[in-house]
Parts: C-alpha cells; sequence; structure tokens
C-alpha cells in the first residue's frame, strides 16, 4: 500500500500513467515513416538484445485495453505521445489519414472512458527524412516542428487537455548527440551545441504556433536530477555545477528566465549557432506549466581528460533500481523546491517518476518507491510548492530505449511474446488510494 490517501494532495490533483509512443504502439504498416529510432535500433550495439519498436506492446491494436487500464486503477489522466513520423511520414507535408484516425480512436477513447488526455508532442521519434536535412542541428528543426504542432492543434487540439511540446530535452540534445547514447547517436560537441538550443527554439516555435490555434494548457516537460559532488574536492563541485548546468539551468533557464547559464554558454563557446540570444524571447514566453521527471540524482567528479565539459558520473552508494539508478527521494523535494524558489512561478506537474524492478508481478519495492517519491510530492506542496499532478511511469513495460525490453517500469506486466498484461501489486496500491473516495 502507498500509505497515503487522494486527500493528501488536495481537491483537483490530478494522478494519471504515462508511456510514450515508440515505446509502446508498434503499428509500423499504417503508413507510418521511419524514424530516427528504427535505424538506430537496427543498427547492432545500440540496443541491448537488438532489441526494437517494432512491435513493442501492440498497443497500436490493443489500447482499448490498456485504456481500461488507465481507468480502473483510478487514473484521472493519460500521458501518452503522437508518433510525428505516424502523422506525417516525411516530416513535414502530407498528413497520414490512418495516422489521424488512429489517435483520433485513442483520444475519443480517453474521453469515452472519463480519462483526461494529457498529450506530447515530441517524445524522440524524429522523422527520418529530417534527420536526412540533419535532424535537431539544423535550425529548420523549428519551422518543421510549428508545422507538426499546427497540424495536431487543427486535429485534436479541442479534445486534449493539456499538451507538452518536447519530452526531456536534455536527452534529445545531450544524450542523443554528445553522449551518443539515443538515437541519433551522434558524439559531437558542436552538433550538440546547436540542438541545446535548437530544441528549445523549436519549443518556442511549436508553442506559438499551438497558441495561434487556441489550444490550451500548454506546458513542456523537463527531466531533471539533483547534482551533487562525488567527494569534498573543490574541482568535484565543480563538475557537479557544470552536470547541473547542462542538465538542469540551461532548460529551466531558457523557458522560464529566457537565458542561459553563462558558465554553459561559454563551454559551448562557438559551437552555439550565430545570435542565439536573439531566439530566447520566443523560448522564455510564458507557460501554463511545467512538468517535471525525475528519477535520481547525478553523482560528478571532475575529469580533467574529458574537453570542455570534465566531468563524469560516478556510481553513488544508495541502494538502486534494476537500471543501477540510485533512489533519492530526497532529491525530488529539495529540486521541486529549488524550481520553485529560484525560477519565476509556474504550476508543475511530475510528469514521470517511476521505476524499473526485478520481473514479476510482486513489486513491493516498486510500491515503496511510490510511496516514498509521493511523500516528497506531498511534502513539497505542504510547504508551498503549486504542483498540480503526479504521472507514474509507466503504465505498461516496454520498450526502455537503449536497455530494449530487459528493464520492466510498468504497473502493469506485459509478456512481450503473448501480449498478456497483468497488473502488479504497485498498479493494485495505486488502485487502492485512487478509488477509495
Ligand atoms: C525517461 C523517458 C521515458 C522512460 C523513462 C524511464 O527519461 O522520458 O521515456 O524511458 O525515462
Amino acid at each position: 500500500m502507498l500509505g497515503l490517501r487522494r486527500s493528501d494532495f488536495g481537491p483537483g490533483f490530478i494522478f494519471g500513467a504515462a508511456t510514450a509512443a515508440y515505446q509502446i504502439e508498434g503499428g509500423q504498416t499504417d503508413g507510418r515513416g521511419p524514424s530516427i529510432w528504427d535505424s538506430f535500433a537496427s543498427t547492432p550495439g545500440n540496443v541491448l538484445g537488438g532489441d526494437t519498436g517494432a512491435v513493442a506492446c501492440d498497443h497500436y491494436h490493443r489500447w482499448p485495453e490498456d485504456l481500461d487500464l488507465v481507468r480502473d486503477g483510478g487514473f484521472d489522466a493519460y500521458r501518452f505521445s503522437f508518433a510525428w513520423p505516424r502523422l506525417l511520414p516525411d516530416g513535414t507535408g502530407t498528413p497520414n489519414g490512418k495516422g489521424l484516425a488512429f489517435y483520433d480512436r485513442l483520444i475519443d477513447g480517453m474521453l469515452e472512458r472519463g480519462i483526461k488526455p494529457f498529450a506530447t508532442l515530441y517524445h524522440w521519434d524524429l522523422p527520418s527524412p529530417l534527420q536526412d536535412r540533419g535532424g535537431w542541428a539544423n535550425r529548420d528543426v523549428a519551422a518543421w516542428f510549428a508545422d507538426y504542432a499546427a497540424l495536431v492543434a487543427r486535429h485534436f487540439g479541442d479534445r486534449l487537455w493539456g499538451l507538452a511540446t518536447i519530452n526531456e530535452p536534455w536527452c534529445v540534445a545531450f544524450l542523443s548527440h554528445y553522449l551518443g547514447k539515443h538515437a541519433p547517436g551522434l558524439r559531437d560537441i558542436r552538433a550538440t551545441a546547436r540542438a541545446m538550443h535548437h530544441v528549445l527554439l523549436a519549443h518556442g516555435t511549436g508553442l506559438a504556433a499551438l497558441r495561434e490555434a487556441g489550444v490550451k494548457n500548454l506546458g513542456i516537460v523537463l527531466n531533471l536530477e539533483k547534482a551533487e559532488p562525488a567527494s569534498a574536492a573543490a574541482e568535484d563541485a565543480l563538475a557537479a555545477g557544470l552536470w547541473d548546468g547542462v542538465f538542469n539551468r540551461w532548460f529551466l533557464g531558457g523557458v522560464l528566465k529566457a537565458r542561459y547559464p553563462a558558465d554553459i554558454v561559454e563551454r559551448f563557446g562557438t559551437n552555439l549557432p550565430d545570435r542565439w540570444e536573439d531566439d530566447l524571447e520566443l523560448i522564455g514566453r510564458p507557460l501554463d506549466w511545467c512538468g517535471i521527471n525525475y528519477y535520481t540524482r547525478a553523482l560528478m567528479k571532475h575529469a580533467p581528460e574529458a574537453g570542455a565539459l570534465p566531468f563524469a558520473r560516478v556510481d553513488g552508494p544508495l541502494e538502486t533500481t534494476e537500471s543501477g539508478w540510485e533512489i533519492y527521494p530526497e532529491g525530488l523535494l529539495s529540486l521541486l523546491q529549488r524550481v520553485w524558489d529560484e525560477y519565476p512561478r509556474v504550476p508543475l506537474y511530475i510528469t514521470e517518476n517511476g521505476m524499473a524492478d526485478v520481473p514479476g508481478v510482486d513489486d513491493p519495492r516498486r510500491t515503496r518507491f511510490y510511496a516514498d517519491h509521493l511523500e516528497a510530492v506531498r511534502q513539497a506542496r505542504q510547504a508551498g510548492v503549486d504542483i498540480r499532478g503526479y504521472f507514474a511511469w509507466s503504465l505498461l513495460d516496454n520498450f526502455e530505449w537503449a536497455e530494449g525490453y530487459a528493464k520492466r517500469f510498468g504497473l502493469v506486466e506485459v509478456d512481450f511474446a503473448s501480449q498478456k498484461r497483468t497488473p502488479r501489486a504497485s498498479y493494485r496500491a495505486f488502485q487502492a488510494m485512487l478509488t477509495d473516495r
């Protein structure tokens, strides 16, 4: 049991479960175009076990059963993402009618079940034809994204409860262009610096297109990590500060203050696009809310061999999840407080939080993880932070990016051979809390 009640979070607080298109949908033969995750996953060495999202949870066909699970768990909202290549197979131009029809069914299915549709425009599946033109390193991505946002606004805008532009811009830019761990798998500081700027510029152009079309309740989803030094040495403190800059301050500063942190601007130097300053006004336009994804902390040490960004992550002493991520609910409380105190205030949502656990349906450790992190949210609210909702990651076991199907994050277990769904004890714990009115 979670040991908490709905009423601990005040009236109107929204509980939801989250997923993302590439991780669950499959259904790739309806005219959908290729994405950077298809080719990245099909290249040996990128994804554990050579897994791909070709079938995933077959949510494309099994969505009614999955939405029933959201409803029966007592959740108010479902956070899902649109697949850009399903709607626009070439990335721009002519939409795919079957793709539009799929999201019509899905959104209407939510509304019929009394579930609030909480959508994300971009959860990492860039159409491959746009990667061929430079992807996130090309400034044109901001215009391509705005056109895609306008299409979604036109077709679905009035049925969505909330809409986020980008999921985890740090992953889109840094993890994928500097660390090379996600598609397109680059390791290049110039491409990184450009992607760090263009991903926020696209957020800005997308947001403007959505506002123009009259879509309500708009935000962005940032992943934040508490950065802490691995030792008391001054140079480790500097490493943690730099990581904090690249991971947290760049994105918080961009969207909430229309300003990038000077220390990171200096490190990227001439690799940043010319006249990036001119875009900050658009990037920093007011949001209706800001989403925070929280999983762990970052323990950092100085790494002199690491060039302009001399930091390296070290393993910490705390209990870890099956992903090897330290479990640190205190970090969530302190990050929420910090965002509230140091940045212009907007309503906050926890848009993802959860853990990979051992296989099986009995998952007391996951239930404890949720209980401890929900308690941090409760405390932050009590201290005055305006947090309006919490989404568990994830509804289902799914394609966990470079980890393939090996890491299980679901409240509901998926047997990928039979596609059978089985609710776990953690799902029952949420259900008990959420349906006890
Ligand atoms: C986040 C992603 C999500 C999932 C979780 C575990 O970074 O947004 O898709 O992979 O991590």
